[in-house]
């Protein structure tokens, strides 16, 4: 038997916690049994896949359009694909959406001047400062979701509560068992 894989794309300015909230949702999946899992995260795929990329337009198109290829291949095996990166362009979402189909986009939103607090890895300090040009958020456009599935408020909610909003749609849509039933890991069957 085999069952309904799904992409869940996580958008958002650098820092907002498309990382953190992908391993966390990563991790409440494995709770539920569920082993056909795949975290595409930026930061990691620029490392291998998209190495040869850096942060133009048209290279960051390129970024997305193959992570949007390996989440296709993978959903249609009957796997969960949890996406975390940037994607500044609507077009590039649109485009990947439109190949995955089983795709569930999720804004990760958080407003800049808290981003630029936190500032976890020191991007914003640079790239206000002027030593950081093309930096998504003050020197390179982020184009806002107009109707993603989800909207996650990183301020606002703690990541914990942000899973579980993103579990609760992917039940309501049928890709994930509901949390109380016992047939755990048991997914939506496509027979
Ligand atoms: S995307 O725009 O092509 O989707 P992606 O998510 O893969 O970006 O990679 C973003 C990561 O690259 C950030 O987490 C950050 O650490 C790093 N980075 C380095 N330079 C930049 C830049 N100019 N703009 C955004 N992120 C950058």
């Amino acid at each position: 038997m085999s069952f309904r894989g799904v992409t869940i794309w996580l958008t958002g300015l650098p820092s907002a916690g498309k990382t953190t909230l992908a391993n966390l949702l990563g991790n409440k999946m494995r709770e539920r049994g569920i082993t056909q899992l795949e975290i595409l995260d930026g930061d990691v795929i620029r490392m291998s896949l998209c190495k040869d990329l850096g942060f133009s337009q048209e290279d960051r198109m390129t970024n997305i359009r193959r992570i949007a290829f390996v989440s296709q291949l993978l959903t249609c095996h009957g796997v969960i694909v949890i996406v975390a990166a940037i994607s500044p362009y609507r077009e590039s979402r649109d485009h990947a959406r439109r190949a995955i189909k089983d795709f569930v986009e999720v804004f990760v939103k958080c407003p800049i001047h808290v981003l630029v607090e936190r500032d976890v890895k020191g991007l914003y300090k640079k790239a206000l400062a002027g030593n950081l040009p093309y930096f998504t958020g003050v020197s390179d456009p982020y184009e806002e979701p107009l109707h993603p599935e989800i909207l996650v408020e990183t301020d606002k909610e703690t990541p914990e509560a942000s899973a579980a909003k993103i579990l609760g749609v992917l039940e309501k849509l049928g890709y994930l068992p509901d949390a109380s039933s016992t047939s755990h890991g048991k997914r939506k069957s496509t027979s």
